[in-house]
């Protein structure tokens, strides 16, 4: 098989570059270890910024996102026993859209499937070869096959733990990380949500959030133990633990139901540099973890998606590779600022086991200046909302 781009990684990043690069007319093939009905199992963040939004309706898949989304003016931040409202239209005159990553990532495959691209499951023991040369190749096994793609480019869209990343000679790349200790357990019941908006909060009991997906889906996250265990977690001791850590008026408007699903995430930020070899460049989680509590993870995937389809449309419609060699460096200078956003707001939110009393206190006040500086809340709209590409 012959194509333009081999997309390694049928998430977010890989079926979007594919159909804003078919929409550009190049060719791709999208391969993917799993099948698509497990990557639409997979639930992660539903908070989109504008201009991730704005690149679905460029790639042709924004419809459904519009017309069944909400769209929030501002989130609650709750911190010793009051809920503050950080009004992001006020501060910024923008706000962020509400919708799940699984529906996003259901209408990217519909979109391809209209779209005639190739998309590849189950692909099995993927392997990059000639990155550094001018004829890379992809090679992979299906139903005990095996097969090959012959390409120009290839965008490792395939996440934290694929093969992309791992296929950079060692001395080629070096790694930053930070793993926090503790992991959040989310639930998914069929409630409405608490509030109108979502609530983060900062208690004694660790950190909380409630989320969601619809006006009758709910999204609830606690800060647990790293070495807790879902089964550690029946749903009862769940709503009971999150009754506690929210104010009064919010708990008393916690309505509680079977969950739907139930898991724990550990919290990991991490940066690979850079994000090419050759050939080869890596997109969205492939190059970078953030922890969730920013909701920047696929936001950041959706920009550098932006940055490398911009690249190869250079390369293929405008014979300049510049925005090809540019790719890595402008992709990490946001890659960064949303890491040290992601990284601010989980210091900020969590308890920490290994800090000290002047450690909380100096959290308080954090709390308490963010909360009373018109300068300090515009600056966390402005990241939250989502910086400029
Ligand atoms: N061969 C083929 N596919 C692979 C391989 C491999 N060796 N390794 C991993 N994959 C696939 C995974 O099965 C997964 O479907 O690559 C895909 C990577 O998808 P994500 O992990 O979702 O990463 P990405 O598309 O960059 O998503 C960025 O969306 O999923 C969230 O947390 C993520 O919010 C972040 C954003
Ligand atoms: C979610 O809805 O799953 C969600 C929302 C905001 C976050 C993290 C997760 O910061």
């Amino acid at each position: 098989m012959r194509t333009q781009v081999a997309i390694v990684g049928a998430g977010p990043s890989g079926l979007l570059l594919g159909q804003l690069l078919l929409k550009e007319g190049i060719s791709n093939v999208v391969l993917e270890r799993q099948t698509a009905e497990h990557v639409l199992s997979r639930i992660r963040a539903g908070i989109i910024e504008t201009g991730t939004a704005e690149l679905l309706d460029a790639a042709g898949v924004g419809e459904r996102m519009r017309r069944e989304s909400l769209l929030h003016d501002g989130i609650e931040i709750a911190f010793a026993g009051a809920r503050h409202r950080v009004n992001f239209r006020d501060l910024i005159g923008r706000g962020v859209v509400v919708y799940g990553q699984t529906e996003l990532t259901r209408d990217l495959m519909v979109g391809r499937e209209a779209a005639g691209g190739t998309t590849v499951y189950q692909a099995q023991d993927a392997r990059l070869h000639g990155m550094d040369g001018s004829h890379p190749r992809v090679t992979y096994r299906q139903d005990g096959i095996e097969r090959s793609i012959d390409c120009d480019f290839i965008a490792g869209c395939d996440g934290f733990h694929g093969v992309s990343r791992s296929s950079f000679p060692q001395s080629a790349l070096t790694c930053y990380e930070r793993i926090y200790p503790f992991g959040w357990l989310g639930i998914m019941v069929h409630q409405p949500p608490v509030s109108d908006e979502l609530i983060y909060v900062n208690s004694e009991r660790g950190f909380a959030l409630c989320s969601m997906r619809s006006r009758r889906l709910s999204r609830l996250y606690l800060q647990c133990s790293v070495d807790d265990r879902v089964e550690d977690w029946p749903d009862e001791r769940f709503y009971d633990e999150l009754a506690r850590r929210l104010d009064p008026a919010a708990a008393a408007r916690l309505q509680t139901g079977k969950s739907i699903e139930k898991s724990i995430a550990p919290l990991r930020s991490f940066v690979a540099e850079p994000m090419c070899y050759g050939r080869l460049f890596l997109v969205g989680d492939a190059a970078h973890i953030v922890p969730p509590t920013g909701a920047k993870g696929l936001n950041l995937a959706a920009s550098d998606v932006y940055y490398i389809w911009q690249a190869l449309v250079g390369h293929y419609r405008g014979g300049s590779d510049t925005g090809l060699k540019e790719y890595s460096r402008r992709a990490l200078a946001r890659v960064w600022k949303a890491e040290r956003f992601s990284w601010s707001m989980t210091s900020l939110l969590h308890q920490f086991p290994e800090r000290n009393g002047f450690d909380r206190r100096i959290q308080e006040a954090d709390l308490e200046y963010l909360l009373s500086s018109r300068a300090a809340l515009t600056s966390l709209a402005e990241n939250y909302v989502g910086l400029p590409l």
